[in-house]
C-alpha cells in the first residue's frame, strides 16, 4: 500500500528501517518492553543512543575534536540559539538565500547584531551570489548560511573559505553526499528530511566553538550543558534518536555516503535533464546552485496545477505541491527516496504533457 513520498518533511524514511521497529515495536531485544517505554537512564537506551552517535560519526567522518548533540526544538530553535550561544557583542554575518535564512536572520536580529553579506531574494532567491561578491565584517562572531533552501531549491554546493567561525544549517541536505565537517564549527539539522522522524535536531559542534558559547544562558538554551551531559540534560526524544539510529545503520549497509552521494546525484540530474528538455516544466533556479534534494518546478500552464496533483496522486506519487509561499510544485528526492520513485514521476510527468500539453 506505500506510495512514492515526495514530502519535503516529514518525509520517507526507508522501508526496511520501518520494518524493524515494526518487528521491535512491542518488545526490544529481550528487554520486556517497547523503546518508547524505557528509561533514558536505562543501560539499554543508553547503548542504543551511543550506538546511532557512534554511526552518525562515521558516516560523516565527524573529527573527535567536535560534540554531537542529540537535542529537541527543531532547526527553529537553532535560530535562537545559535545568536544567543555564540553572538558574544560582536556582529555575526549573514547570507540571505531563500525562506530560511531569512527566518534564521529575524530571530537572530532579535537577539544580536546581524550583517546581511549577501541576499538574492530580489530575485526570488533563484540563485546564492558567489562568495567574491560577499560583503562580509571585519570580525564576524561567525558566518550563518542555509546550505540548502528546502522552499526555493538551491543550495551553495561548496563550504565559503572565508575566515569567520562558519556554521551552517543542513537541515535538508545533511546525510546525502560526504561532507568536510572540518571545515565547520557548527552543522545543525532537523531530523525530519534525511535523518529520521522529527522532533530530533542534531548539532555538530567543534569543541574550541563550544568553549566560547555563552555560560550564562538557562540550561535548555546552552549547548555546553548539552555536550556535558551527552545530550542528557533533560529526556531526550528517545524514540526519534532509536529510529534515527537505525537510519545510519541502514545507510551505513548501503555504501554509506558516497554511495548515496551518487544515486542522489544520478537522481537529481534525471529529473531536471527531464525538466529542461521539456516546453511544458520549468526549474527558476540557477544551475550551478541547483538542489539535489528538493526540485522545484512550474507548469507552463498554473491552471492545471490542482489537475496534476490529482492526477499525479491516482498515479501514487505523493506531496508534490510548492510550498505554499512559491507555489508551483516541489519534488523533495531524499535519501529514503529511491531512483524508481524518480524514474516514475518522471514517466508521469511525461504521460501528462502527452495529455495536456
Ligand atoms: C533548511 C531548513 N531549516 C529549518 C527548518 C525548520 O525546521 P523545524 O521545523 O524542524 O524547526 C526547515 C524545515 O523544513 C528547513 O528545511
Amino acid at each position: 500500500m506505500r506510495k512514492w513520498n515526495f514530502s519535503a518533511g516529514p518525509a520517507a524514511i526507508p522501508e526496511a528501517v520501518l520494518q524493524e521497529a515494526q518487528a521491535e515495536m512491542l518488545e526490544w531485544q529481550g528487554s520486556g518492553m517497547s523503546v518508547m517505554e524505557m528509561s533514558h537512564r536505562s543501560s539499554d537506551y543508553i547503548d542504543i543512543a551511543n550506538k546511532a552517535r557512534e554511526d552518525l560519526i562515521d558516516l560523516l567522518n565527524i573529527p573527535s575534536d567536535y560534540q554531537v548533540l542529540f537535542l529537541q526544538g527543531g532547526a527553529t530553535l537553532q535560530f535562537s540559539m545559535v545568536p544567543m550561544n555564540f553572538g558574544s557583542q560582536k556582529v555575526a554575518d549573514y547570507v540571505l538565500s531563500g525562506s530560511w535564512s531569512k527566518k534564521a536572520i529575524n530571530e537572530a536580529s532579535k537577539i544580536i547584531d546581524i550583517n546581511i553579506v549577501t541576499s538574492s531574494e530580489s530575485s526570488n532567491f533563484n540563485n546564492v551570489p558567489s562568495e567574491e561578491s560577499w560583503n562580509c565584517s571585519e570580525n564576524a562572531s561567525y558566518l550563518h548560511y542555509v546550505a540548502n533552501e528546502t522552499i526555493q531549491g538551491n543550495a551553495l554546493h561548496v563550504p565559503p573559505t572565508l575566515n569567520a567561525p562558519l556554521i551552517s544549517d543542513m537541515s535538508s541536505v545533511i546525510l546525502s553526499e560526504p561532507i568536510d565537517v572540518s571545515r565547520f564549527s557548527m552543522i545543525y539539522a532537523g531530523a525530519q528530511k534525511n535523518i529520521g522522524p522529527a522532533g530530533l535536531t542534531i548539532c555538530i559542534i567543534k569543541n574550541d566553538f563550544l568553549e566560547t558559547a555563552s555560560a550564562e544562558l538557562p540550561g535548555m538554551l546552552q549547548y555546553s550543558k548539552h555536550a556535558d551531559s551527552d545530550s542528557m540534560f533533560n529526556t531526550p526524544p528517545t524514540f526519534a534518536w532509536y529510529l534515527s539510529g537505525k537510519v545510519f545503520a541502514w545507510l551505513k549497509d548501503n555504501g554509506g555516503l558516497e554511495s548515496m552521494g551518487k544515486i542522489n546525484q544520478l537522481k537529481a540530474k534525471n529529473l531536471y535533464d527531464f525538466i529542461d528538455q521539456s516546453n511544458f516544466y520549468s526549474n527558476p533556479v540557477t544551475v550551478r546552485n541547483r538542489s539535489i534534494m528538493n526540485v522545484p518546478f512550474l507548469l507552463k500552464n498554473s491552471e492545471l496545477d490542482a489537475e496534476f496533483l490529482h492526477e499525479a496522486k491516482n498515479a501514487g506519487l505523493l506531496n508534490l505541491k510548492g510550498h505554499r509561499s512559491v507555489g508551483g510544485m516541489r519534488a523533495s528526492i531524499y535519501n529514503a527516496t529511491p531512483i524508481e520513485a524518480v524514474d516514475a514521476l518522471i514517466n508521469f510527468m511525461g504521460d501528462f504533457q502527452s495529455k495536456h500539453g
